[in-house]
């Protein structure tokens, strides 16, 4: 059958264009069914916590997923300079991820740990303060305004919803696990700690006096990649698979 003939017969043409695509679509979109078991399960994720889950939207809010990205390849330089790659499950619960595609900035994927609290201040205050040839804005507000944390447990139900696995029992006590791990005196940190391994609690932003969005984004950039720990952790173990 020739080619002129099928472009003279548009019926004919027509179920050949829908064949076609049908097959290009099963193609792409089948995959996404099964995406959830490309996932390799990690020991040691766990869901953000509230306070880290409130930096984690300013983060993007403020839009630092612009200059700065969160996917540390497998190439030797990039792990050379910021430790082991990244691992599919470590953005398993960003909704949405914050892989970025740009990186005017260094990669944040384990910046946690990397600094003190009260340099991640000065930074954010003024980055050229601790890097003069630094060309991040500044940041200073964040530390001035106090943080509006009214919807803490409606977040945690939204992410709930996109899959998520908090249980009620963290929705239930999302503000008071919120207030415990900015102001470790709070009589809820065992709670807290307990509701969500490894967690650090402390003073974020060094101003005792009120929970600001310093404290959020602070302790959101310190826990970002030290959940997993590399040193128990092999590659396509079968303790890792589901
Ligand atoms: C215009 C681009 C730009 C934006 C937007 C930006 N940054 Fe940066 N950031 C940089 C550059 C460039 C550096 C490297 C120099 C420095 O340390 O200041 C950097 C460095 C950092 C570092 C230190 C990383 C390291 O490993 O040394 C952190 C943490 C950081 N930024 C956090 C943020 C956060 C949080 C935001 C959003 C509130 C943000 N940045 C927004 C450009 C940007």
């Amino acid at each position: 059958m020739s080619h002129a003939w099928l472009e003279k017969n548009s019926i004919y043409l027509l179920i050949g264009i829908i064949l076609v695509i049908a097959i290009g679509g099963a193609v792409e979109i089948a995959p996404l069914f099964w995406v959830n078991g490309t996932v390799e399960k990690v020991e040691g994720m766990r869901p953000y916590t509230p306070l880290e889950l409130e930096g984690r939207n300013i983060y993007v809010r403020e839009g630092c997923y612009v200059c700065h990205s969160q996917q540390i390849r497998t190439l030797r330089d990039e792990v050379e300079r910021y430790g082991h790659y990244s691992l599919a499950a470590e953005s398993m619960f960003d909704h949405p991820f914050q892989w970025g595609s740009e990186r005017t900035g260094p990669d944040l994927a384990r910046v946690g740990g990397k600094y003190s609290d009260e340099w991640h201040r000065a930074h954010t205050v003024d980055p050229r303060s601790v890097v003069p040839e630094s060309i991040m804005p500044p940041y200073k507000f964040l530390l001035a305004t106090k943080l509006d944390y009214r919807d803490i447990k409606k977040i945690l139900q939204a992410n709930k919803a996109v899959g998520v696995p908090y249980t009620q029992d963290q929705i239930d006590h999302a503000k008071e696990d919120l207030e415990a791990q900015a102001d470790p005196n709070a009589d809820g940190l065992d709670a807290m700690q307990k509701r969500y391994a490894k967690s650090q609690a402390r003073d974020f932003d060094g101003n005792s006096a009120e929970i600001t969005e310093g404290d959020a984004l602070i302790a959101y950039l310190q826990m970002l990649g030290t959940l997993v720990d590399f040193k128990t952790y092999r590659a396509g173990a079968p303790e890792n698979r589901r």
